[in-house]
C-alpha cells in the first residue's frame, strides 16, 4: 500500500505535502475503523493555491501540447503500474468490491491516455473571409484555473475525467475531492507530479467544511470554470454561484435511467445488462437502472431469471474475494434507500427478493427486488443509489417511452429489444444523454459521457470532453 493504515495523509498545495494540525478523519465503510488523518487546507491556504495555480496557469501556455502529452502518457503508465495498490486504496475508502476497483483503475487510466492522445489534436481554423483584405482566424487555448469537486462513487475515474482533459488543455487544476474519500485523489495527484506534472497543475484541498470552501474559492475572478459531479441540488447551487464571476460550469448530476425491456428482447442478455447497469458499485453510480420497465408478457419469466441471478450476489467486505456487493457508502446512505423501499412498499410495491428486516448490518445492504412499482411513488422519481431494482410493467412502446422521459432527470438509458427498428424508434425518443442499446456497460473514456435536463451541463470524455476546457478565440486581420 502507498499509504499505511492510520498514518497521516496530506493535502497537496504547490506540489508539497500540507501539513496542518486540522485532519479531517477518512474512514473505511466497511467496518468503520480510522484509515488515514487527512491535513486539511483553511481559506488562507486556499488563497495560496489559488495563486500558484494562477502562475502555473501562465507557465502552462508557454508549453507545447505535445510536452503536456508526453507527461500525460507518463502518468497514464504511472497509474496502470501501481493498479494493485490503487484498487485497494479505493476498496478500502469507498467500499466497492477489489474487481470493481482494479477496473475503476483502468477506466481511470484510459481518460488520461485518451486525453494524452487529444492534446495534439486541438486546432485553430481558418475561415473565408468577408473581404479580401482580411484574414479571419481561430485560436483555442486554455480556459485557466479550473477548480473541480469531486464525488465519493468512482474516487479515481471522476478526478482523470477532468484533470486529464484539463491539463491536455493547458489549464491548471484545483481539486476538492469528496471528504468520504480523498486519499485516491492525493494518491493520484502524486502520481502526475512523479510523471512530471508542474507542481502547481493539479493541488488537493480537502476540507470537512467542503461547503464553504468550495463557497470561497467558486468566487474567486482568477478561477474561470468549474467543474462538478455529484447532485442535482448540489449542482444547481453552484451553478448559481457561478454567475457572480461569470464561469463556466460543466455539471455531471444526477440520473434516474430507465432500463426498458421490450417483449422482443433476449431476457438472459438484458439480464446480464441489468446486472451490471444496477448492481456495479453497489448501485451507487448516475448511470444505474433506476426504473427497470418489463414488458407485461415477459415479466414472469424476466423476474424469475432475475431472482435467480440476485439471489447468487455475495454482500460482503470488498476486500474478500468473491464479494459482488460491498458497503454503501454509509449508514445515512442505507438509510435513504430503504426508506424509499419501505415507501414504495407502503404505497403497494410488492418486495420479492429480500425483505427490509433481513438487510445486513452496517453500511452493508442486500438486494432488493421491488415489483409493481408506479409513477407515483417516490422510489420512480428518486435516484435511488442501492442496489434495489424497481419494476414496472408495461403494455405498449408509446406508454413505454412516455413514462421513461416522465422525470427531471436526463442522463442514461437502456434499451433492450430485438427489432432494430424499434430501438431505433425509442433511443431516438428518448431525452437522455447516453443510450445503452441492447448493452448495460455504456462508459468508456471515448464516449462523451453527460446528461441533459436536470442531469447537467457539458460532457466528459470522447472528443467533446477537451473542448469544456478550451476557449475559442477569433482574430480578424487586416492584411
Ligand atoms: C458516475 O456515477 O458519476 C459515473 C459513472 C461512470 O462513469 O460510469
Amino acid at each position: 500500500m502507498m499509504f499505511k493504515k492510520g498514518q497521516t495523509a496530506y493535502s497537496l498545495i504547490n506540489g508539497t505535502d500540507h501539513d496542518s494540525h486540522e485532519l479531517l478523519s477518512v474512514r473505511n465503510p466497511a467496518d468503520d475503523s480510522l484509515l488515514a488523518n487527512v491535513t486539511q487546507v483553511n481559506t488562507v491556504e486556499a488563497d495560496f493555491a489559488v495563486e500558484v495555480a494562477s502562475e502555473c496557469f501562465e507557465q502552462l501556455k508557454k508549453s507545447t501540447a505535445q510536452a503536456r502529452s508526453n507527461i500525460l502518457y507518463k502518468w497514464y503508465q504511472l497509474i496502470m503500474d501501481n493498479q494493485s495498490r490503487l484498487a485497494e486504496l479505493v476498496t478500502l475508502e469507498q467500499g466497492k468490491p477489489i474487481q470493481e476497483s482494479k477496473a475503476e483503475v483502468v477506466y481511470a487510466a484510459g481518460y488520461v491516455r485518451w486525453f494524452a492522445q487529444q492534446a495534439e489534436r486541438v486546432c485553430g481554423t481558418v475561415i473565408p473571409a468577408h473581404t479580401p483584405n482580411h484574414q479571419i482566424t481561430t485560436h483555442k487555448q486554455g480556459v485557466g484555473v479550473v477548480l473541480g469537486i469531486t464525488p465519493w462513487n468512482f474516487p479515481l475515474a471522476m478526478v482523470t475525467r477532468k484533470v486529464a482533459p484539463a491539463y491536455a488543455a493547458g489549464c491548471s487544476f484545483i481539486l476538492k475531492p469528496s471528504e468520504l474519500t480523498p486519499l485516491s485523489a492525493i494518491e493520484l495527484a502524486k502520481l502526475a507530479l512523479q510523471a512530471g506534472m508542474e507542481q502547481g497543475a493539479f493541488q488537493v484541498l480537502v476540507s470537512d467544511n467542503p461547503q464553504a470552501l468550495i463557497r470561497h474559492l467558486n468566487s474567486k475572478k482568477i478561477i474561470r470554470k468549474l467543474t462538478f459531479t455529484g447532485s442535482t441540488q448540489v449542482g444547481k447551487l453552484l451553478y448559481a454561484q457561478c454567475v457572480e464571476t461569470m464561469k463556466r460550469a460543466s455539471l455531471e448530476l444526477g440520473g434516474n435511467a430507465p432500463f426498458i425491456v421490450f417483449d422482443s428482447a433476449n431476457i438472459e442478455s438484458a439480464i446480464d445488462g441489468l446486472m451490471i447497469a444496477k448492481f456495479r458499485n453497489a448501485g451507487q453510480t448516475c448511470i444505474a437502472a433506476n426504473r427497470v420497465f418489463v414488458h407485461r408478457d415477459i415479466k414472469a419469466e424476466f423476474l424469475e431469471q432475475l431472482i435467480r441471478r440476485v439471489d447468487s450476489l455475495k454482500v460482503g467486505n470488498g476486500l474478500i474475494a468473491g464479494s459482488d456487493i460491498g458497503p454503501l457508502i454509509n449508514q445515512a446512505a442505507k438509510t435513504k434507500a430503504c426508506e424509499l423501499v419501505e415507501d414504495a412498499i407502503a404505497a403497494g410495491a410488492n418486495c420479492i427478493v429480500q425483505n427490509i428486516e433481513e438487510l445486513q448490518t452496517g453500511a452493508f445492504m442486500s438486494p432488493v427486488i421491488l415489483d409493481m412499482v408506479v409513477p407515483d411513488m417516490k422510489i420512480f422519481q428518486s435516484e435511488i443509489f442501492a442496489p434495489v431494482v424497481s419494476i414496472i410493467e408495461f403494455d405498449s412502446e408509446l406508454q413505454v417511452t412516455s413514462l421513461a422521459n416522465a422525470v427531471d432527470a436526463g442522463l442514461a438509458a437502456y434499451v433492450y429489444s430485438a427489432s432494430m427498428k424499434q430501438v431505433s424508434r425509442v433511443s431516438n425518443a428518448l431525452n437522455f444523454g447516453m443510450v445503452g442499446i441492447n448493452e448495460g456497460a455504456i462508459s468508456n473514456p471515448a464516449a462523451p459521457f453527460g446528461g441533459m435536463k436536470e442531469s447537467g451541463l457539458g460532457r466528459e470524455g470522447g472528443i467533446e470532453g477537451i473542448d469544456e476546457y478550451l476557449e475559442t478565440r477569433y482574430f480578424c486581420q487586416h492584411i
